[in-house]
């Protein structure tokens, strides 16, 4: 298992692009099974996810493979099997996507229900409510959702829950919707932007979905919709934490190919602290001029601040002067990683719903543990603003959504080093970071059931 060693207290200078955003190419890349012909997909990043979501669709009799230009080329090759097994749905939650695609376009899904997750309670209740609301059969099976439907018919639907919309649920239904017969109205939709960019992709390939960005979706059903050449959006959240990754080690950082109005609530904030916020088109700069003050804030849907960015910007509240209170309004226990920043020396304590965040003066390097994605990341920027060095151990929950992290951070003066534990055994402080210090690729590859003993998949 591979891990970071960062040499902290640099701070990060320079110019950074963004990559595709995970969370708009998983839902398109699911939905593209469903579509007539062959789907180009543009700016999807190489990550750990996209590879374990191709790996589903091979299991799905569709290929997926990455052309010489790096584009993504899908193609259904047959209308079966239709089943997404557990081995490789509890590798990645968002697999479920598939569930509407395989319904609208197949008739049949047999999808396993996603595994847990460290973030909190993640059911797909809304989801499956959604997808029989437009006539499929929806049972639960040995663990597996077993969704039938000879025709799917248009309806009136809501995806509210207990914790606002649904993201991926919003995805699913709307996918299968494009195959009903009649109309579909989605009230209490998910309005984010990954939610748009794949309505985008279905209303290009013939789809009639309109409402977009809003919560009230109508989707006029057709037969479906043709595969077409697309460009994934940039990820906001990988834009938000590069942007908090530049204040914190007190640098300052541009980024490049961003979209600024899906991150207008995040960019409010930093203004809030005091940071300098500047928007030039598709670029975005930022820097401190001195010590942040803390800010409280709410984590909730689009709009609002995302609950993907929630622990990184409690990262950068420790560093702030005073004190803030965090509540996460979508995972209300997505705080795992406050232990692990109180190894760093933060003073932060969990509380009813949230937690509260004291402002110190510095961190101190520690070796610490990854939890999951964005507690990953916010413990990356903690260990880049320490003085010292830190370990970060389970970075393969940073690679499952950030491509080359280390590397792109290296290029504006982050010092990370990927190793393995022998690796860092047999490894003297004073060469972690020598100039002759080797560079070793994230190693990530996914097998699926199928090629098991035969050709592993490469990273896509
Ligand atoms: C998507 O997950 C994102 N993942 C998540 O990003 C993100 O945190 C989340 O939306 C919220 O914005 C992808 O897009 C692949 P939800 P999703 O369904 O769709 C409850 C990351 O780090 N709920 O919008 O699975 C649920 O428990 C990941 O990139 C139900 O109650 O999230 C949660 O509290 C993490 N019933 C809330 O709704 C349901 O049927 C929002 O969940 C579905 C969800």
């Amino acid at each position: 298992m591979d891990l970071f060693v960062i040499r902290g207290g640099t701070p990060l200078s320079g110019r950074l692009p963004v990559r595709g955003s995970k969370n708009a190419a998983l839902p398109i890349l699911a939905a593209s099974l469903a579509a007539e012909g062959e789907t180009r997909l543009a700016n999807v990043p190489a990550l750990v996810d996209v590879t374990t979501l191709s790996a589903v669709l091979r299991t799905l009799g569709v290929d997926v493979h990455r052309d010489a230009d790096g584009m993504l080329v899908v193609r259904s090759e047959s209308n079966e099997p239709c089943v997404a097994e557990y081995d490789l749905v509890r590798k990645m939650r968002a697999s479920v996507c598939v569930l509407g695609p395989l319904l609208g376009r197949r008739g049949t899904a047999r999808v396993s229900l996603p595994g847990g997750c460290n973030i909190g309670h993640r059911p797909i209740d809304l989801h499956l409510r959604g997808l029989a609301s437009l006539g499929a059969d929806v049972r639960l099976e040995h663990g597996y959702v077993v969704a039938t439907a000879s025709s799917l018919l248009g309806a009136q639907i809501d995806l509210a829950g207990p914790q606002g919309s649904t993201v991926t649920g919003t995805c699913n239904v709307m996918t299968a919707a494009c195959f009903a017969k009649g109309r579909t109205v989605i009230t209490s939709a998910a309005r984010e932007p990954e939610v748009v960019d794949l309505a985008h992709y279905l209303n290009a390939g013939g789809a009639r979905i309109s409402g977009l960005g809003t919560d009230v979706v109508e989707i006029e059903g057709t037969d479906g919709f043709a595969g077409v050449e697309h460009q994934v959006i940039p990820d906001r959240i990988e834009a938000a934490t590069l942007l908090i990754a530049g204040l914190m080690t007190g640098g300052d950082v541009t980024l490049e190919n961003v979209v600024p109005t899906h991150l207008t609530a995040v960019l409010d904030i930093l203004r809030q602290m005091g940071a300098f916020v500047e928007i030039r088109g598709a670029t975005i700069h930022v820097h401190a001029a001195g010590p942040l003050s803390s800010v409280s804030f709410v984590a909730e849907p689009y709009p609002g601040i995302p609950t993907d960015v929630q622990a990184q910007l409690t990262a950068l509240l420790t560093l702030a002067r005073g004190k803030a209170e965090v509540v996460d309004r979508v995972f209300p226990d997505r705080f795992l990683h406050l232990p692990e920043l109180a190894r760093m020396g933060a003073d932060v304590r969990r509380a009813e719903g949230g937690a509260h965040v004291f402002g110190v003066k510095s961190l101190s390097a520690a070796p610490v543990m990854a939890s999951d994605l964005r507690a990953s990341a916010a413990l990356l920027l903690a260990a880049l603003s320490a003085e010292g060095d830190s370990i970060l151990r389970r970075v393969y929950h940073l690679d499952r959504g950030y491509e080359r992290l280390e590397e792109r951070l290296a290029a504006v003066g982050g010092q990370i080093r990927r190793l393995t534990e022998a690796e860092l055994s047999n490894c003297r402080p004073e060469e972690l970071f020598s100039d002759h210090a080797p560079v070793r690729e994230p190693h990530f590859a996914v097998t699926s059931p199928k090629s098991r003993g035969s050709r592993r998949e490469q990273s896509l």
